[in-house]
């Protein structure tokens, strides 16, 4: 694997790769980063993997100077899972002057779900994955649903924007006891690493009640919100959507995602779960 930290010497080792499959995170990566490579490696292209803590999509007093910066490990790990190319920008190499252009997501999208609890979030998001985007030129690019909205963004961004890229969808890795794996997860304390599969279970019984058929989808995610905040967590918001268009999930909804962000102590957890409503009912 070659590592480059500079975007001259990433269109030197691009010059002769033909078209490639592009996997963007922020570092200290997981087996869930992991199984987007090795997805990426499914389409039989050379794999380009970004590591680049992206300040424009953090708010003020979010996690930007604790996230976890890991580059020695996380190359190794994308090295064993068959990355080709690693680029590792600084912050000055990715902006070199103030980012005055920026991708504005439509205050639907940016202001709705994570989007509402962090402002500006998405936009940073959509910028720095359209400079990526322009700088590696990837055929295709694979993201994890466990940002579930982040991946509606970015599959919107690449739609309304005619980008020449196949938007490739990776499933959620989870621990053991279900806990969706994510680099914050590092932040938990003891204690709150044995509550934090909650979360996870809150949405599988929210899942269950609607493979039984019920359909009051404010009252669970009400329902849900309670025994999370009794539980011990802040909740940011429960919410079952129409998993293909982000909406309000209604009776034509052909699949639903349940989404969920909420806090145990200063660490902010998300996860979802996707799933048809047709034969299952
Ligand atoms: P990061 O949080 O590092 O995630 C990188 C990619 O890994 C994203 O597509 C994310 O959805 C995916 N991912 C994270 N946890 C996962 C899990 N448990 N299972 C499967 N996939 C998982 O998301 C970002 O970085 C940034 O916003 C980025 C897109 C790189 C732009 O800065």
């Amino acid at each position: 694997m070659r590592l480059v930290h500079t975007i001259a010497d990433l269109r030197a080792a691009l010059a002769n790769a033909g078209d490639t499959a592009f996997v963007p995170t922020m570092g200290n990566l997981h087996a869930g980063h992991t199984a987007l490579v090795a997805l990426a490696k499914r389409t039989g292209l050379p794999v380009v993997a970004s590591l680049f803590v992206n300040p424009l999509q953090f708010g003020a007093g979010e996690d930007y100077e604790r996230y976890p910066r890991t580059l020695d490990a996380d190359c190794e790990k994308l090295a064993a899972a068959g990355c080709d190319i690693a680029f590792a920008p600084g912050v000055a190499e990715m902006y070199p002057a103030p980012q005055t252009f920026t991708v504005q997501v439509p205050a639907t999208l940016a202001n709705d779900l994570c989007g509402a609890f962090r402002p500006g979030h998405f936009d940073g998001v959509a910028t720095v994955v359209l400079k990526l985007f322009n700088l590696v030129r990837p055929r295709a690019a694979i993201f994890g649903k466990k940002d579930f909205q982040q991946l509606f963004v970015i599959r919107e961004l690449v739609g309304q924007f005619n980008l020449p890229v196949d938007i490739l969808a990776g499933e959620t890795l989870r621990e053991p006891d279900g806990l969706a794996m994510s680099s914050r997860n590092g932040y938990l304390s003891p204690v709150e690493r044995m509550q934090a599969p909650q979360l996870y279970r809150a949405l599988v019984t929210v899942q269950d009640a609607i493979r039984a058929g019920e359909r009051d989808y404010e009252t669970l995610a009400a329902t849900t919100r309670r025994h999370l905040s009794m539980a011990g967590w802040r909740v940011d918001y429960i919410a079952v959507r129409d998993a293909d268009t982000l909406g309000a999930a209604g009776p034509d909804s052909a699949r639903v995602a349940v989404l969920g962000a909420a806090w145990l102590g200063t660490t902010r957890l998300i996860d979802n779960l996707d799933f048809g409503l047709g034969e299952a009912v």
